[in-house]
């Protein structure tokens, strides 16, 4: 008799910055979204679980500036940026709920609910959780739940680098870094409502106290998100556990 050994497929989990759903950009808008409508089918047919959390980009980040219009407390102007991802993670959900993929219908509030989730659903997809983060570290945190070695955090900028490159041009890329290395870079100090770093400190914390893995890449172009979920060389920074 021949045993075949389960393979027990890893949950990936992706954060997915607000920014690349771009809605001052109609024309690209249609042909990314499309992409990674193809991308989580394909996934999926091939029995693999994923996970989203989407970031709040311009919707947060005008949603704050009217807040502050009248609100002064921190945490509560986080609760508004929250709404924001939700919302967005909402129009992600409903996109590829539509073509057949089977989503979470209702957005989890928590990690542990979202992991919970993927015990009846392939993707599950969320937004924020509680003030005082991102939705980085909100990635970090569902990746550890479901007990994922690794995140992609799938941003706007195409490297970690040594400083901004758009204030700095002689900024140092880097295709390969440590957590600790990313630490020095980003600082411990916690960003304030809709501010955005290439990665979140607090999610850089949590990804060493966790010990996983990340991988920093630009999300404007799918196939180097999916290079990294297929586990392929990418174009991006890798950034191993010390
Ligand atoms: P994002 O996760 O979108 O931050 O949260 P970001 O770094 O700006 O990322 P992108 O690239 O635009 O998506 C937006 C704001 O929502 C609040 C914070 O104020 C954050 O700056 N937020 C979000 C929380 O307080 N908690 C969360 O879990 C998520």
């Amino acid at each position: 008799m021949v045993y075949v050994q389960p393979v027990i497929m890893p949950t990936h989990i992706i954060a997915l910055g607000g920014s690349l759903l771009r809605p001052e950009e109609a024309e690209m808008r249609g042909i990314w979204f499309g992409q990674l409508r193809q991308m989580a089918v394909h996934f999926e047919g091939n029995g693999r679980k994923l996970g989203i959390v989407v970031g709040g980009g311009l919707a947060a980040r005008e949603a704050i500036e009217l807040a502050k219009e009248t609100v002064t407390e921190s945490y509560r102007l986080d609760s508004v940026g929250i709404m924001a991802t939700r919302l967005n993670a909402s129009i992600l959900q409903q996109s590829l709920i539509e073509i057949g993929c089977n989503v979470n219908p209702k957005i989890p509030e928590t990690t542990a609910s979202a992991s919970e989730m993927f015990e009846s659903y392939d993707i599950v997809i969320m937004g924020g959780t509680i003030p005082g983060h991102t939705t980085d570290a909100v990635a970090v945190a569902l990746a550890r739940d479901c007990g994922s070695p690794h995140c992609v955090i799938a941003t706007n900028v195409s490297h970690v680098y040594d400083s901004d490159p758009r204030k700095n041009p002689g900024a140092k890329k880097f295709d390969e870094i440590t957590l600790s290395k990313l630490a020095d870079i980003t600082g411990k100090d916690t960003q304030g409502p809709g501010e955005s770093a290439v990665v979140d400190p607090i999610a850089v914390k949590r990804a060493i106290e966790f010990g996983i893995r990340l991988a920093v890449l630009d999300g404007r172009d799918l196939s180097i998100l999916e290079d990294a979920l297929e586990g392929r060389p990418f174009v991006g920074t890798l950034v191993k556990v010390d």
